[in-house]
Protein backbone atom coordinates (compact mmCIF):
# COMPACT_ATOMS: atom_id res chain seq x y z
CA UNK A 1 0.00 0.00 0.00
CA UNK A 2 2.69 2.31 1.00
CA UNK A 3 5.52 1.32 -1.66
CA UNK A 4 6.35 4.70 -3.31
CA UNK A 5 3.01 6.03 -3.66
CA UNK A 6 1.33 8.77 -1.74
CA UNK A 7 -0.96 7.17 0.77
CA UNK A 8 -4.24 9.26 1.72
CA UNK A 9 -5.54 8.61 4.89
CA UNK A 10 -9.21 8.20 4.84
CA UNK A 11 -9.81 5.42 7.47
CA UNK A 12 -8.52 4.61 10.52
CA UNK A 13 -8.90 2.06 13.01
CA UNK A 14 -8.44 2.52 16.74
CA UNK A 15 -8.58 -0.89 18.40
CA UNK A 16 -8.50 -1.76 22.15
CA UNK A 17 -10.40 -3.47 24.99
CA UNK A 18 -11.79 -0.49 25.95
CA UNK A 19 -12.58 -2.52 29.40
CA UNK A 20 -13.59 0.04 30.41
CA UNK A 21 -12.65 3.09 27.77
CA UNK A 22 -11.00 6.04 29.92
CA UNK A 23 -10.65 9.42 29.27
CA UNK A 24 -7.06 8.48 28.17
CA UNK A 25 -8.69 6.69 25.36
CA UNK A 26 -11.34 9.46 24.47
CA UNK A 27 -8.42 11.75 24.51
CA UNK A 28 -6.19 9.47 21.36
CA UNK A 29 -9.93 9.06 19.39
CA UNK A 30 -10.82 13.11 19.67
CA UNK A 31 -7.30 13.46 18.35
CA UNK A 32 -7.42 10.75 15.90
CA UNK A 33 -10.42 12.27 14.87
CA UNK A 34 -9.06 15.78 13.69
CA UNK A 35 -6.27 13.70 11.92
CA UNK A 36 -8.65 11.08 9.58
CA UNK A 37 -11.61 11.45 7.08
CA UNK A 38 -13.30 8.39 9.48
CA UNK A 39 -12.09 6.71 12.79
CA UNK A 40 -13.51 3.62 13.58
CA UNK A 41 -13.36 2.45 17.43
CA UNK A 42 -12.59 -1.50 17.22
CA UNK A 43 -13.66 -3.61 20.36
CA UNK A 44 -11.91 -6.38 20.68
CA UNK A 45 -14.45 -9.32 21.52
CA UNK A 46 -11.96 -11.35 23.40
CA UNK A 47 -9.34 -10.10 24.28
CA UNK A 48 -6.04 -12.45 24.31
CA UNK A 49 -4.88 -11.01 27.90
CA UNK A 50 -7.69 -11.92 30.67
CA UNK A 51 -12.05 -12.29 30.41
CA UNK A 52 -13.14 -8.60 30.44
CA UNK A 53 -14.88 -7.32 33.27
CA UNK A 54 -17.58 -5.56 30.82
CA UNK A 55 -19.66 -7.62 28.27
CA UNK A 56 -19.10 -6.14 24.85
CA UNK A 57 -22.68 -4.76 25.17
CA UNK A 58 -21.39 -3.09 28.04
CA UNK A 59 -18.23 -1.67 26.39
CA UNK A 60 -20.20 -0.56 22.76
CA UNK A 61 -23.10 1.32 25.14
CA UNK A 62 -20.05 3.40 27.43
CA UNK A 63 -18.19 3.80 24.12
CA UNK A 64 -21.23 5.05 21.62
CA UNK A 65 -22.37 7.35 23.96
CA UNK A 66 -19.09 8.80 25.19
CA UNK A 67 -17.94 9.68 21.30
CA UNK A 68 -21.75 11.00 20.51
CA UNK A 69 -20.39 14.34 19.40
CA UNK A 70 -17.64 13.13 17.00
CA UNK A 71 -19.55 12.72 13.44
CA UNK A 72 -16.56 11.19 11.58
CA UNK A 73 -16.69 8.10 14.74
CA UNK A 74 -18.28 4.84 14.62
CA UNK A 75 -17.72 2.21 17.12
CA UNK A 76 -17.88 -1.53 15.95
CA UNK A 77 -16.20 -4.87 17.07
CA UNK A 78 -14.40 -7.12 15.60
CA UNK A 79 -12.88 -11.10 16.53
CA UNK A 80 -9.56 -12.59 15.51
CA UNK A 81 -6.90 -10.79 14.11
CA UNK A 82 -6.91 -7.08 14.02
CA UNK A 83 -4.66 -7.29 10.38
CA UNK A 84 -7.77 -9.55 9.33
CA UNK A 85 -10.59 -6.77 10.60
CA UNK A 86 -8.28 -3.79 9.05
CA UNK A 87 -8.17 -5.21 5.87
CA UNK A 88 -11.68 -6.30 6.02
CA UNK A 89 -12.78 -2.91 7.11
CA UNK A 90 -10.57 -1.31 3.78
CA UNK A 91 -8.91 0.96 6.48
CA UNK A 92 -5.55 2.74 6.19
CA UNK A 93 -3.77 3.06 9.26
CA UNK A 94 -4.14 1.80 13.11
CA UNK A 95 -3.79 4.34 15.28
CA UNK A 96 -2.66 3.33 19.27
CA UNK A 97 -2.15 5.26 22.15
CA UNK A 98 1.69 5.87 23.90
CA UNK A 99 1.46 6.61 27.55
CA UNK A 100 5.07 5.85 28.33
CA UNK A 101 8.11 4.20 27.48
CA UNK A 102 7.24 0.79 28.52
CA UNK A 103 3.84 0.53 26.06
CA UNK A 104 6.56 1.39 23.42
CA UNK A 105 7.98 -2.01 23.46
CA UNK A 106 4.95 -4.19 23.08
CA UNK A 107 3.62 -2.06 20.28
CA UNK A 108 6.39 -2.00 18.49
CA UNK A 109 6.47 -5.35 18.19
CA UNK A 110 2.61 -5.51 17.50
CA UNK A 111 2.93 -2.59 14.56
CA UNK A 112 5.70 -4.82 12.88
CA UNK A 113 3.54 -7.97 13.12
CA UNK A 114 0.24 -6.15 12.05
CA UNK A 115 2.11 -4.76 9.16
CA UNK A 116 3.29 -7.67 8.23
CA UNK A 117 0.24 -9.78 8.28
CA UNK A 118 -2.38 -6.37 6.48
CA UNK A 119 0.47 -3.52 4.72
CA UNK A 120 -1.53 -1.64 7.48
CA UNK A 121 0.80 0.70 9.12
CA UNK A 122 0.32 1.47 12.73
CA UNK A 123 0.49 5.57 13.74
CA UNK A 124 1.09 6.38 17.39
CA UNK A 125 -0.22 9.33 18.98
CA UNK A 126 1.12 10.41 22.60
CA UNK A 127 -0.93 10.36 25.07
CA UNK A 128 -1.73 13.49 26.57
CA UNK A 129 0.53 13.86 29.78
CA UNK A 130 -2.67 13.65 32.10
CA UNK A 131 -3.98 10.92 30.94
CA UNK A 132 -0.29 9.06 31.16
CA UNK A 133 -0.86 7.13 34.36
CA UNK A 134 -4.55 6.01 33.64
CA UNK A 135 -5.12 2.81 32.52
CA UNK A 136 -8.70 0.55 32.63
CA UNK A 137 -7.39 -1.74 34.51
CA UNK A 138 -6.09 0.73 37.45
CA UNK A 139 -9.73 2.56 36.69
CA UNK A 140 -11.35 -0.67 37.39
CA UNK A 141 -9.27 -1.47 40.38
CA UNK A 142 -9.54 2.03 42.22
CA UNK A 143 -13.26 1.69 41.42
CA UNK A 144 -14.67 -1.37 42.72
CA UNK A 145 -12.19 -0.82 46.35
CA UNK A 146 -14.56 2.33 46.70
CA UNK A 147 -12.13 5.11 45.35
CA UNK A 148 -12.98 8.10 43.12
CA UNK A 149 -12.47 7.70 39.77
CA UNK A 150 -14.71 10.56 38.08
CA UNK A 151 -11.40 12.48 36.97
CA UNK A 152 -10.48 9.70 35.09
CA UNK A 153 -13.42 8.17 32.83
CA UNK A 154 -15.88 10.03 30.39
CA UNK A 155 -19.39 10.65 32.80
CA UNK A 156 -21.28 7.83 30.29
CA UNK A 157 -18.79 5.12 31.56
CA UNK A 158 -19.16 6.25 34.93
CA UNK A 159 -22.50 5.26 34.70
CA UNK A 160 -22.56 1.96 33.58
CA UNK A 161 -19.43 1.35 36.07
CA UNK A 162 -22.08 2.35 39.12
CA UNK A 163 -24.75 0.27 37.71
CA UNK A 164 -21.92 -2.71 37.14
CA UNK A 165 -20.96 -2.71 40.83
CA UNK A 166 -24.73 -2.36 41.75
CA UNK A 167 -25.61 -5.63 40.33
CA UNK A 168 -22.17 -7.44 41.04
CA UNK A 169 -23.31 -6.00 45.36
CA UNK A 170 -26.71 -7.82 45.27
CA UNK A 171 -25.35 -10.89 43.88
O1 LIG B 1 -6.64 -2.15 24.74
P1 LIG B 1 -5.67 -3.26 24.52
O2 LIG B 1 -6.02 -4.45 25.38
O3 LIG B 1 -4.24 -2.84 24.71
O4 LIG B 1 -5.85 -3.68 22.97
C1 LIG B 1 -5.13 -4.77 22.46
C2 LIG B 1 -5.55 -5.11 21.03
C3 LIG B 1 -7.03 -5.28 20.92
C4 LIG B 1 -5.12 -3.98 20.11
C5 LIG B 1 -4.80 -6.41 20.68
O5 LIG B 1 -5.03 -7.34 21.69
C6 LIG B 1 -5.24 -7.02 19.36
O6 LIG B 1 -4.87 -6.52 18.31
N1 LIG B 1 -6.02 -8.13 19.44
C7 LIG B 1 -6.51 -8.85 18.28
C8 LIG B 1 -5.72 -10.16 18.07
C9 LIG B 1 -4.48 -9.90 17.23
O7 LIG B 1 -4.55 -9.42 16.12
N2 LIG B 1 -3.31 -10.24 17.81
C10 LIG B 1 -2.04 -9.98 17.18
C11 LIG B 1 -1.61 -8.55 17.44
S1 LIG B 1 -0.06 -8.16 16.70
Amino acid sequence: MTNGKLLRVTRAVYPGSFDPPTNGHLDVIERAARCFGELVVAIVVNPQKRAPMFSLEEREKMLTASVAGLDNVRVEHFRGLLADYVRAAQADVIVKGLRVISDFESEMSAALMNRSLSDADTLFLMSDQRYSFVSSSLVKEVFFLGGDVAAFVPEPVLRVMAEKRTHLQRR
